[in-house]
């Protein structure tokens, strides 16, 4: 099997197996994209596989962390179960690697494959179903902040809002370009912007898509910074209550849906869980942002044989209001690869990795480990009453 970057020659290829992959019809005119690269494997001299990395970065702790996102993962029918996935994304793990791509997102259709790979589920992208009811019953806004349409002169102070808000909330991407472009925003069927003093208080974008008798509104961005701006957006959407009775709203914000919008107890949430890989773990952890906490030290045993590079004794440092990793220690706390991702962002502390059987030590070294990232996991209760 020979893996090698793809070119705009593979386009044929590509296309024929993404079309049967995925039913997909879309012929994109050109393979490379600013922003993305791409991997095909071939076997006995034709192309069997294909895998796509996008040039992202996810805020952790405020700080953006340089990530591959990776999609169009496609091997040809007759050439599966012979590794060639598996192959391509050894191959994609050593090629973000050497583009400083420090982590690796994806959404899955097939997790065993990429948990095989030391990707693990480690948040979601969520939209939320909204009654009209319960948007009118939203608490009007004191205060009366005029919106209008968004120009492209606004795009900047557009994308610098979003950034003000993403910023705070780990795992949110930054959007940057080439992989971005923001003036495709101003192609959606409603922007509507709130000016403030200091650029935008917040802004909303969302397309009409079929769906029903009325079709559906979806709203792809409702993000502003302050609660009145929210209250704004949100109260924006009630106008709606004529021609629709819900609206689908992508959940950028967790706190507008949370503490603002006042959900029913049954709604409808639609999920994609994504995949973390921490790739290059002491390059993660200079990148991304962290608490100011009291010098410690973990020493972690690394368990990765497809990323050897960070593999074995690594010592976790705290030390100045820094923290670094650097080879050596006891290796007191052993951690799968699997482990990294969902520690990284969060989305798992190190008791529920314990139990996955993710992590083991003792628990008075780990909990430094769920101190750092913040890794409470989101309260639960499993009764109902
Ligand atoms: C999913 C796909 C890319 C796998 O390609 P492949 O070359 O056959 O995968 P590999 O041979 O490297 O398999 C690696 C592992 O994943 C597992 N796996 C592969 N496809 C699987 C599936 N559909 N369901 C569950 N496990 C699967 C294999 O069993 C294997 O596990 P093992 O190492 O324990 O034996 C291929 O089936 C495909 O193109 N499917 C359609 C498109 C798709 O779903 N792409 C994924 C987008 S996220």
């Amino acid at each position: 099997m020979h893996i090698r970057e793809y070119t705009e020659d593979d386009l044929e290829a590509v296309f024929r197996l993404r079309r049967v992959a995925f039913n997909s019809t879309d012929r994109p005119e050109r393979l490379m994209r600013p922003g993305t690269r791409g991997l095909v494997a071939e076997l006995d001299g034709r192309i069997a596989g294909v895998l796509g990395i996008g040039e992202y970065a996810q805020f952790y702790g405020g700080a953006a962390v340089p990530m591959g996102g990776i999609g169009g993962v496609a091997v040809d029918g007759a050439s599966r179960g012979r590794g060639v996935a598996s192959a391509l994304l050894d191959a994609a793990l050593a090629a973000m690697r050497e583009h400083g791509q420090a982590i690796s997102v994806l959404y899955a259709t097939v997790p065993a494959l990429y948990r095989g790979r030391g990707w693990e589920r480690s948040g979601v992208l969520e939209w939320v179903e909204l009654p009209m009811d319960r948007l009118l019953s939203v608490p009007k806004p004191t205060e009366r902040i005029p919106s209008r349409p968004a120009r492209e002169s606004d795009l900047s102070a557009l994308h610098d809002c979003y950034l003000e808000v993403a910023r705070t909330i780990d795992g949110m991407a930054d959007r940057r370009p080439p992989r971005i472009t923001v003036e495709k925003v101003l192609e959606m069927d409603l922007v509507s912007v709130l000016p403030g003093p200091n650029g935008l208080r917040g802004y909303l974008t969302a397309t009409r898509e079929p769906g029903g008798d009325m079709g559906r509104l979806k709203v792809h961005d409702l993000v502003a910074v302050d609660a009145e701006a929210q209250l704004t957006l949100l109260a924006s959407l009630a106008s709606w209550a004529g021609t629709l009775e819900a609206v689908d709203l992508r959940i950028t914000d967790p706190a507008t849906v949370d503490l603002l919008a006042g959900t029913p107890l049954r709604h409808s949430v639609w999920t994609a869980t994504w995949m973390l890989r921490v790739v290059d773990l002491p390059a993660a952890v200079a990148a991304r942002g962290w608490p100011r906490l009291a010098n410690a030290a973990v020493d972690l045993e690394v368990v990765d044989e497809h990323a050897p590079w960070h593999a074995g004794p690594r010592r976790l440092v705290v030390e100045d209001g820094s923290v670094r990793v650097e080879p050596g220690g006891t290796g007191a706390v052993r951690l799968h690869a699997r482990a990294l991702g969902p520690w990284f962002s969060g989305a798992q502390n190190t008791h529920a990795l314990r139990r996955a059987g993710l992590l083991e030590g003792d628990p008075a070294d780990a909990v430094v480990l769920d101190q750092l990232v913040g890794a409470a996991g989101v309260p639960r209760l499993a009764d109902f009453f």
